[in-house]
């Protein structure tokens, strides 16, 4: 596939758990491109914070460690422990740290400071310049990466998006309760697309895919039969 004129960049935006990650990591293997979930970024800042004793209500002190650690992202080539990717602050290994129901709590707050956005972004858009990127997040099409030529916008229903991530969990020992991630999906929902700087939002020209009761293999064949990926 990779011979094609495939769009070099690709955009993938979306609610919590709505399949994003999955769907945009299966179609960066399919066409051979860097796969980037931006979400590990404002994880790996937020966790960074709480392992520090940051207070996360302290905006300047949030955004003066932001631009101080190092984040790392390496893609894995195989899936580690049910990761896709393993995630690095200053050296050590939070891949599974920046996935507990700690940082969700609290990341929603951390990603919504400006100072946070803009040093995360900066740090995107190298991945972006470098083309065959799949791009994940919330705000990849709308500010990142504008200029990508395809943008997707994944949604489900919130109780769907809250099964699949509590089925996640459960799969990785994790036994927080259903009622207890859905309360936190909605919740980040609100504060990601309420927020001031760069909101939770479908760019313009985004193209809306529902993944509600439909496995990712499915998905993925709905974005292969888009015009770019099927005229030559
Ligand atoms: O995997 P899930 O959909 O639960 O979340 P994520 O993609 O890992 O993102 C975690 C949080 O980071 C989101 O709830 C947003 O607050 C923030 N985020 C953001 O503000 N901008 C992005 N481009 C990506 C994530």
């Amino acid at each position: 596939m990779s011979e094609h004129n495939f769009p070099a960049a690709i955009a993938i935006d979306g609610p919590a758990a709505s399949g994003k990650t999955t769907v945009g990591k299966m179609l960066a293997d399919r066409l051979g491109y860097l796969f980037l979930d931006t979400g590990s970024m404002y994880r790996a800042a937020t966790f960074a914070a709480l392992q520090r004793g940051v207070d996360i209500d302290n905006e300047l002190a949030i955004v003066a460690l932001a631009e101080q650690i190092d984040i790392e992202i390496t893609n894995a080539d195989e899936q580690t422990d049910g990761y896709y990717y393993l995630v690095y602050v200053d050296g050590e290994d939070v891949t599974q740290a920046i996935r507990t129901q700690v940082v969700d709590r609290h990341v929603s707050q951390v990603s919504a400071y400006a100072g946070v956005r803009q040093q995360m972004v900066k740090l995107q858009r190298q991945y972006g310049e470098r083309g065959r990127v799949v791009m994940v997040g919330r705000d990849i099409g709308t500010v990142v990466l504008p200029q990508a030529p395809l943008k997707l916008y994944i949604i489900a229903s919130a109780e769907e998006r809250a099964r699949r991530r509590w089925l996640e969990r459960q799969a990785k020992g994790d036994s927080t309760p259903y009622e207890t991630i859905l309360a936190d999906v909605i919740r980040r929902d609100k504060i990601d697309s309420g927020r001031e700087h760069s909101p939770l939002r479908p760019a313009e020209d985004a193209v809306i895919i529902d993944s509600s009761g439909r496995d990712p293999d499915l998905v993925l064949e709905e974005i292969l039969r888009l015009s770019c990926f099927t005229m030559p």
